[in-house]
């Protein structure tokens, strides 16, 4: 094993918590560093030169605390500067894209796929172009949702919380009505928001996220590279923020059930 022996993830802020979880399942005797850029976040509003250029100074920040692997838990990053950064990282690189969107296209039965993510990911339209390569008759149908973001990073999250639904209902009634069978979280941050749109879609919509497909797509690479580490014993995650790390350890304490009180670091990112 080298001494690069952590798997780095990032995302503009708590939204790749959602993987983190994934990740900690499905490979829990794996060291994870994860980066959430709370002092910029959101990303999904902000033009293509500006996200690239966060995203090469996330993954700098991991590679320099040696990680073997970076994995980008945002959909905006993976769908603005994916094929750059899987082209220029020095180590294996993977986005949240391309596995969610193979899940969504096994999982659909009636052809419907719906997709929500940042203004940036709708715009870009990676997830729809990604369907269209594997099944070029699916219907594909984009939403844009960019107050979910807010709503996550302030912990407005509750399945009954009155705001919540009201912004679910806004944005989502008209894949309702489209009668999407599949429905693709394209952000990390919105399966904090999983029971919220659970409930308004109904049990019969099947909501797709990108956290365990990517999990174990990245379990996959670690294994065919030769990269996964001799000491299986499980353990605990670093996590680095870019502000302070209060909001950040509220909402991911009640996200992942555990104390961050001593793992929750403060960074000046600028500086990578
Ligand atoms: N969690 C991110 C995503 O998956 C970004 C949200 C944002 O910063 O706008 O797109």
């Amino acid at each position: 094993m080298s001494s690069r022996d952590a798997i780095g993830i990032f995302d503009s802020g708590l939204g790749g918590l959602s993987a983190v979880k994934e990740f900690m399942r499905v490979l829990p005797g794996e060291r994870i560093i994860y980066f959430g850029d709370t002092g910029r976040v959101p990303y999904g509003t902000r033009s293509r030169d500006t996200i690239r250029k966060y995203a090469f100074q996330d993954a700098d920040f991991l590679l320099k605390n040696n990680v073997k692997m970076v994995v980008a838990a945002c959909g905006t990053v993976s769908s603005v500067a994916g094929s750059e950064l899987e082209e220029k990282l020095a180590v294996p690189y993977t986005g949240v894209v391309n596995p969610t969107v193979y899940t969504a296209v096994r999982k659909t039965k009636n052809g419907k796929i719906g997709v929500i993510g940042t203004s940036a990911t709708v715009n870009s339209h990676s997830y729809k172009k990604r369907i269209h390569k594997l099944n070029p008759g699916l219907e594909v149908f984009e939403q844009a949702c960019p107050l979910f973001v807010p709503l996550v990073e302030n912990g407005v999250i509750h399945r009954d919380d009155q705001i919540t639904r009201l912004v679910v209902q806004r944005y989502l009634s008209e894949l309702k009505e489209q009668g999407v069978d599949a429905l693709i979280l394209g952000c990390t941050h919105f399966p904090l928001l999983h029971g919220a749109i659970s409930d308004f879609m109904g049990e019969e919509v099947e909501l797709i996220d990108s956290g365990c497909e990517t999990a174990l797509y990245a379990a996959k690479v670690l294994k065919e590279q030769n990269l996964l580490n001799d000491d299986q014993s499980v353990k605990t995650p670093e996590f680095y923020v870019s502000d302070t790390p209060e909001g950040f350890k509220n909402v991911a304490e009640l996200f992942l059930g555990r104390d961050m009180e001593h793992t929750v670091t403060q960074i000046d990112i600028e500086q990578y």
